[in-house]
């Protein structure tokens, strides 16, 4: 059973189907796509207990659980209480996600690279400190905030806004009762995923994603607008260091604080002149990166699942094709703002057959027709040879593809073949 129902979903549960151990899989709740490979339980994410009981009466064999919600609330910990198999850390571990000020902690007591910064309890402390620093500065709440948390501020007027917005007006609710002040850092952005047992760590493969809604990083920041692996300029030397100088010495840290960190650790990176840190650790699986980086897996995923949940990772062999991976986020007009739903999407049986269509907001009618049922609606994903193949089929794909409305970056990828 995957928990969740977005393209990152979509994209675990196809991979999880391909297993010959896999019988009959569920998704909670699903979407339109999810319904052709996995049966969808009308269940919310969040709903732990709900969830628990819908997997012993199924008899689930294993759940993966893909948004950080649940796992912030418990589902691993209430899941083990059940005797129910499950992938992903406990919610005291997944506190390297759902706070930054215990991610920096962590990072500073164990030296693991990531960018100078300081703790606040206090709005008029934060205040003090910021009125004293250069710019641009980065501000971060210290919860989860639907990755609305972080603001890089060019101007002190925009620092102290969104500060004030935080700790005073509280728009993120208990998640701005503390923030991080950090120094802002210039280099190229990449995402390293890796699998981790508590003891061994794998690396996946390097993918990088867009958050900004519009070409050339404009606009607002949304839940990633795309995706591709692997950058080129993040070779196997870089996933080497950062897997031994950040990756390894996380999930040491995390077992000596008595949190012994399982599932997916995942390390937002700035490959700085100094070299790589860390921008921010997700407790899972990314989303869109998951959408290119699975397509590249050659193993069972479920035998990955199974020997982590089972803590014996090390032994197993992981292995990746050399593809390059492009995934391009179809999102409705207005997203990440307010957006229509219940458009009929057109053209998805006019793809070439190796294209793959992660759905994230989509539903099924009761003919046969989908429509569009949320922001992000789907995730168009091309796998080549080379990155320029794979960009060229997922272009040529998409256009083939509409809503009414409907809105995609044209720029995935492209730094990689110009
Ligand atoms: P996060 O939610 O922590 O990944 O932050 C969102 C985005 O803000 C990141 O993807 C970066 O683009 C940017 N960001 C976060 N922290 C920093 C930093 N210290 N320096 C520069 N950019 C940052
Ligand atoms: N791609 C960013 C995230 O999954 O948080």
């Amino acid at each position: 059973m995957v928990v969740g129902g977005g393209a990152r979903e979509h994209a675990l549960a196809w991979k999880i189907a391909q297993s010959p151990k896999v019988r009959e899989s569920y998704i909670a709740p699903g979407n339109a796509g999810t319904a052709t490979i996995a049966h969808n339980l009308n269940l919310r994410p969040i709903d732990v207990e709900a969830l628990g009981k819908a997997s012993q009466d199924i008899g689930i064999d294993l759940a993966v659980v893909g948004p950080e919600i649940p796992l912030a609330s418990g589902i691993v910990d209430y899941f083990e209480r059940l005797g129910m198999p499950v992938f992903g850390p406990t919610k005291a571990a997944t506190q390297i996600e759902s706070s930054k000020v215990f991610a920096k902690k962590l990072m500073q007591k164990y030296a693991i690279p990531c960018p100078e910064g300081i703790t606040f309890f206090s709005y008029s402390e934060a205040r003090k400190y910021l009125e004293s620093q250069k710019l641009p500065i980065v501000i971060k709440a210290d919860g989860l905030a639907a990755g609305k948390g972080v603001t890089v501020a060019d101007s002190k007027e925009e620092a102290l806004k969104a500060l004030s917005a935080t700790m005073e007006s509280k728009i993120f609710g208990s998640a701005g009762d503390s923030v991080v002040i950090e120094e802002c850092l210039t280099g190229k952005e990449v995402s390293l995923l890796a699998f981790t047992d508590g003891k061994t760590v794998i690396p996946m493969v390097p993918a990088c994603d867009y958050k900004r809604a519009f070409d050339n990083d404009q606009g607002p920041n949304t839940g990633g607008m795309g995706s591709y692996s692997p950058p080129a300029f993040f070779d196997a030397k870089l996933t080497k260091q950062v897997t031994e100088t950040i990756i390894k010495p996380a999930v040491k840290a995390m077992a000596e604080e008595g949190m012994p960190y399982k599932g997916v650790l995942y390390a937002g990176l700035m490959v700085t002149t100094e070299g790589p840190k860390v921008l921010e650790f997700n407790a899972r699986f990314g989303d869109p990166e998951t959408q290119v980086i699975l397509p590249r897996l050659k193993t069972d995923l479920v035998d990955i699942l199974l020997a982590i949940i089972d803590n014996r990772l090390s032994k197993v062999n992981i292995e990746w094709s050399n593809d390059a991976c492009v995934g391009v986020v179809m999102a409705s007009a207005g997203y990440p703002g307010s957006y229509e739903t219940g458009l009929p999407i057109k053209g998805l049986d006019n793809l070439d057959k190796e294209i793959l269509v992660f759905h994230a907001g989509t539903r099924q009618g009761g003919n046969s027709q989908i429509y569009t049922d949320g922001g992000r609606v789907l995730t168009v994903t091309a796998i080549g040879e080379t990155m320029i193949e794979a960009r060229a089929k997922v272009y040529q794909n998409l256009s083939h593809i509409h809503f009414d409305g409907c809105h995609y970056r044209k720029d995935i990828a492209a730094r990689e073949v110009n």
